[in-house]
């Protein structure tokens, strides 16, 4: 029976749910196994556009989600409530997209994203290796301009500009509060520093795996989350069952067509 203290699960996707074909294949006929009406609602928050984690989900490699938060917090797919237009509307304050990419691209060693990973409020980069003073650094140069931004670190690889109110962590908040859903209720789970916003809002549980980053275990440090000895879909899976969202043992019972024959 699902914890009824867990009522929504907001996994990333690529490192987390993703990885892993046969894991993510044992996600997904685990999580359509419970019952609709009384388990967690499923947010996908992922790096991925929203158009791109659907095709995803029309393989059905995962289960449908009920909402897609995408492109690292800048994107909601909301077939519920349609409040999209109101979710991007607040991105505006404080972001000049010109601006952003004018002092990003004078920095040295960083460069732009592929078009498709880019859009009005995702200024995206490469920027191998970079040292926490660099970043720190942009960071001011943005901010000294009077932006409002945030700037986001990810696998020692991707730099993501973003507005001051997006981010993965915000706009789970966000979302959480039109659903008047307290945080308390709320379970995450990911693998690298991308993720690390959605970990520390305040109340929420998180699911850390053994693929993890240690840079999403540096910056959640302190705080008390579950980790999984597993990796990827199958650490999710661990952590469903810690957090009660799946139950602890499952009867095992054989297909009808694999069932073995007692004769033999
Ligand atoms: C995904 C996005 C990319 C972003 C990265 C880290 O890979 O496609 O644009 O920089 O996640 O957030
Ligand atoms: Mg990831």
């Amino acid at each position: 029976m699902p914890a009824p203290n867990i009522r929504l699960f907001s996994p990333d996707l690529d490192g987390t749910l993703l990885g892993n074909p046969e894991a993510s294949a044992r996600f997904t006929h685990r999580w359509e196994s419970l019952d609709r009406h009384r388990r967690p609602l499923l947010v996908y928050n992922t790096g991925r556009t929203v158009a791109d984690t659907q095709n995803v989900v029309q393989t059905r490699l995962l289960p449908e989600p009920d909402f897609i938060i995408g492109s690292v917090g800048t994107e909601l797919h909301d077939s519920l409530y349609n409040r999209a237009q109101d979710f991007r509307a607040q991105f505006s304050v404080g972001w000049n997209l010109e601006q952003v990419e004018r002092i990003v691209a004078a920095t040295p060693g960083v460069r732009r994203q592929p078009a498709e990973f880019l859009h009005a409020f995702k200024s995206s980069w490469i920027w191998p290796r970079a040292r926490r003073e660099q970043i720190d650094g942009l960071r001011q140069r943005l901010l000294e301009t009077g932006l409002q931004i945030n700037v986001v670190y990810s696998c020692l690889h991707f730099l993501d500009v973003l507005p001051a109110r997006a981010d993965k962590g915000n706009a789970l908040k966000w979302l959480c509060e039109r659903l008047g859903l307290g945080l308390e209720h709320v379970l995450v789970a990911g693998d690298s520093a991308n993720d690390s916003s959605m970990f520390l809002l305040p109340g929420v549980r998180g699911i850390l795996l053994e693929n993890s980053l240690p840079e999403l275990f540096a910056e959640v440090a302190g705080r008390k989350m579950f980790v999984a000895r597993t990796s990827l879909a199958d650490g999710v899976l661990e952590g469903l069952r810690h957090f009660g969202v799946l139950p602890e043992f499952q009867p095992f019972v054989f297909p009808a067509a694999t069932a073995p024959d007692r004769e033999a």
